[in-house]
């Protein structure tokens, strides 16, 4: 648990993470996720790789989740964004990346994510932003969840959060493949980053006490040895978590 002066120092702690799981194993697999929590983080990777001090060309990754729908070349789909906010602009070699396809054979897709989140080892460390109802990856608050990876039918709330980053509401997709819980916690280590007041319900289920609900998935976290939670003072305030 780390709390930070502000978003900007949670993703530097963050990229430092990332950056000393390469640094112990340069052949490291990354768990990786979308959203605007992470811009920041691959920005600093991307700078300290132009740098020379980081090299990701024997890093591989698997990201958490794709909507349904959209190919990789659709500027929506998160293939599209790991390639312009991060692949493009670091030295990995883009045929060990890996993001879930939200096309064709659904249920083959869902086989593939767990099958790459495994073969050759677990990943090293898995990145995650969580969203306003504690979602974590695409698994939504809800009565059940999965542990495996399938498709998630999104929240109206989900899909609200998204449509920021869409022209038109009607144009955000409803659907995604996500993987599920296991394939999450199957990391050697869990790195959680948060910020704004829209999250502190969430950061408050998880932080603040010993409960583990299916209403707030990022809770089973609590149940990983190795999970790091790094949030800002603000959030942490709003959270109501006493350090
Ligand atoms: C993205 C993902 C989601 C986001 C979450 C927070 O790959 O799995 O769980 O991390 O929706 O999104 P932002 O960071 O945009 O607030």
């Amino acid at each position: 648990m780390i709390v930070t002066k502000s978003y900007e120092d949670s993703c530097q702690r963050a990229a430092e993470l990332i950056e000393a799981a390469v640094l112990a194993n340069p052949q490291a697999k990354l768990g990786l996720a979308t959203g605007g929590t992470p811009l920041p983080i691959y920005r600093r990777l991307i700078e300290d790789c132009k740098a020379g001090k980081i090299s990701f060309a024997k890093v591989r990754t698997v990201n958490l989740d794709e909507y349904c729908g959209l190919n990789g070349s659709n500027t929506q789909s998160y293939r599209w964004f790991m390639d312009h906010n991060l692949f493009n602009e670091i030295d990995i070699d883009k045929t060990n990346t890996y993001v879930p396809s939200g096309l064709g054979d659904l249920a083959a897709n869902c086989r593939e994510v767990d099958k790459k989140v495994r073969e050759n080892g677990v990943p090293e460390l898995q990145l995650l932003g969580i969203g306003n109802n504690g979602h974590i990856g695409f698994n939504e608050a809800a009565d059940l969840l999965h542990t495996e990876t399938h498709i998630e039918q999104l929240t109206e709330s989900t899909i609200a959060a998204n449509a920021r980053f869409f022209d038109k509401s009607e144009d955000v997709p409803t659907q995604a493949i996500t993987m599920g819980l296991s394939s999450i916690l199957a990391a050697k280590s869990i790195v959680l980053v948060a910020t704004g007041a829209a999250k502190a319900a969430a950061i408050r289920g998880l932080l603040c006490n010993d409960e583990v609900t299916t209403q707030n998935p990022s809770t089973f976290l609590k149940l990983h040895p190795n999970a790091t939670i790094i949030i800002d003072a603000a959030l942490a305030t709003a959270a109501g978590y006493e350090n």
